[in-house]
């Protein structure tokens, strides 16, 4: 089978002329390609790709993945003489009673709103409840949010999936067919609780799948800004913990207040959660703690805040051991532990939150929810904090495997990712990590504390004292390493 044939495959209603089968594909986004054909048969009675409307729109897919010729005025200026623009998006929890109503409500809310998403990537989704109409060897779309995967006594996956109206149960075939096999491993990832669109066939009680479709983000680039300015990431920096490394992390702060160039273009900083170690966050953590009174804590950190420089704006995020309920979405850090700090551009963010930093959208989260993505999806990793975060945006939520670490359950499922962010910031497994994904940049921070005895016994690695900074001018991410430790 062709390529394009197997791309056609996955299109409803759509007919191949053979003279198409000519055309160079080469170096062209499936998924792409997929919508765009889709886009164009649209409004059209015959539904037959030929040659010249193939070599159309690939033309055109062509043309609009050129890089784009961007006209950079370089300004010379520094950080301190060009304007903040920024834009903060809090997401507050609702108050809620933890009802069954409650539960039902928020995940009939998740379906909802990750059908929609769904329903833009996949034509003729049918209630579970209609299928019942329909005979053996039908073939059928459907979406559900997933109740429960088992893996037979034959080795076959078979998922339980649910939508309003009904129950279907699915099943992917173990097979050593190639197609059947990359399908399987598809399957192997299907984590509980989540949204995703099933196309198969019916047969008896059973849909024996032969697509998952997630509600995935489409592939988008960023456009770098006319100034020259930088964001620095960092997160999971513990003070409070008898393992905060402190001359490490005053050597930043002495960075950012240098005449260094680089530093010079540091207009925005992000603290991902985690600013402080807490107290009771876990049995025996008095032990571990230097400093046992958590206002201390946070008067250490506004103490290192203060001296930095009034044009850069700083923007804090709480995580799972901050001063805020844990369950998420988790509310700002209170105002009252930063009072009369002298620094006035200390912004307080919720935990997710979206931050627009001169035109650029920053989702950030401190990342609970990749301790279980990264235990129940294969290729997950420690190590690539990165590929769990891609999971996460794939699915459009923060964390899909309900249970999996503190959520509430608010009528509004809140965690649903409803816009595309350019960058998406995470911590919370201390390890310093990049990828591109769609065009999305994806960074996971680090941390200023020295590997715990909890690392240790789980064998995980972290990154002390390593900056993510990102230049919006150049689009360039760096690396600043302030500290030598290294356990990997
Ligand atoms: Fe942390």
């Amino acid at each position: 089978m062709t390529a394009l044939q197997e791309i056609i495959n996955k299109i409803e209603n759509i007919l191949i002329a053979s003279d198409a089968l000519e055309v160079n594909l080469n170096g062209i986004d499936e998924e792409q390609l997929i919508n765009k054909i889709k886009e164009y048969f649209t409004d059209k009675e015959e539904k037959i790709l030929n040659k010249e409307i193939l070599i159309k729109i690939v033309n055109e897919i062509r043309e609009s993945n050129e890089k784009k010729v961007v006209v950079l005025h370089t300004n010379y200026k520094e950080a301190k003489d060009i304007d903040a623009k920024f834009e903060i998006k809090n997401i507050y929890p609702e108050k809620t009673s933890s009802s069954t109503e409650d539960f039902l409500k928020y995940f009939n809310n998740r379906f909802d709103k990750i059908k929609r998403l769904i329903e833009r990537r996949v034509n003729f989704i049918k209630d579970i409840s209609s299928l019942k109409n329909y005979t053996n060897g039908r073939e059928v779309a459907i979406v559900g949010l997933v109740y429960d995967k088992i893996t037979t006594k034959k080795g076959h996956i078979l998922v339980t999936i649910d939508d309003p109206t009904g129950v279907a149960k699915v099943l992917f075939i173990k097979s050593d067919d190639p197609n059947l096999s990359k399908l399987y491993d598809s399957a192997t990832k299907i984590v509980k609780d989540e949204v995703i669109a099933i196309k198969g066939k019916i047969s008896n009680s059973l849909i024996i799948a032969n697509e998952i479709v997630y509600p995935e983000i489409p592939i988008k680039s960023i456009t770098p800004s006319n100034e020259d300015i930088s964001i620095v990431f960092t997160s999971d920096i513990h003070i409070g913990s008898k393992l905060f490394l402190k001359d490490e992390f005053e050597k930043f702060i002495e960075w950012l207040k240098s005449d260094d160039k680089s530093a010079r273009k540091v207009k925005y900083i992000i603290l991902g959660g985690d600013v402080v170690d807490g107290i009771g966050i876990y049995p025996e953590q008095q032990k571990e703690l230097e400093v046992k009174d958590i206002f201390k804590q946070y008067e250490i950190l506004k103490n290192y805040l203060e001296e930095l420089p009034d044009y850069m704006h700083i923007f804090v995020a709480p995580g799972n051991h901050d001063a805020v309920t844990l369950a998420e979405p988790q509310p700002p850090i209170p105002n009252d532990l930063f009072k009369e700090i002298k620094n006035s551009n200390i912004h307080l963010l919720s935990n997710p939150a979206y931050v627009t930093l001169n035109g650029l959208k920053v989702l950030v989260y401190h990342g609970a929810s990749l301790d279980p993505i990264i235990r129940d999806i294969p290729g997950c990793s420690y190590e690539r904090p990165t590929t769990g975060m891609i999971e996460l945006l794939k699915r459009r939520h923060l964390s899909p495997i309900y249970g999996g670490n503190e959520i509430l359950p608010t009528r509004e499922d809140k965690l649903v990712i409803e816009d595309i962010p350019d960058i998406v910031h995470m911590g919370h497994v201390h390890k310093n990590d990049y990828a591109i994904y769609h065009g999305v940049l994806f960074i996971n921070s680090g941390t200023w504390q020295s590997r715990t005895i909890y690392q240790m016994k789980l064998g995980h690695l972290p990154t002390p004292g390593r900056v993510p900074i990102y230049n919006m001018h150049t689009s360039q991410l760096y690396t600043m390493k302030f500290s030598d430790l290294s356990y990997d």
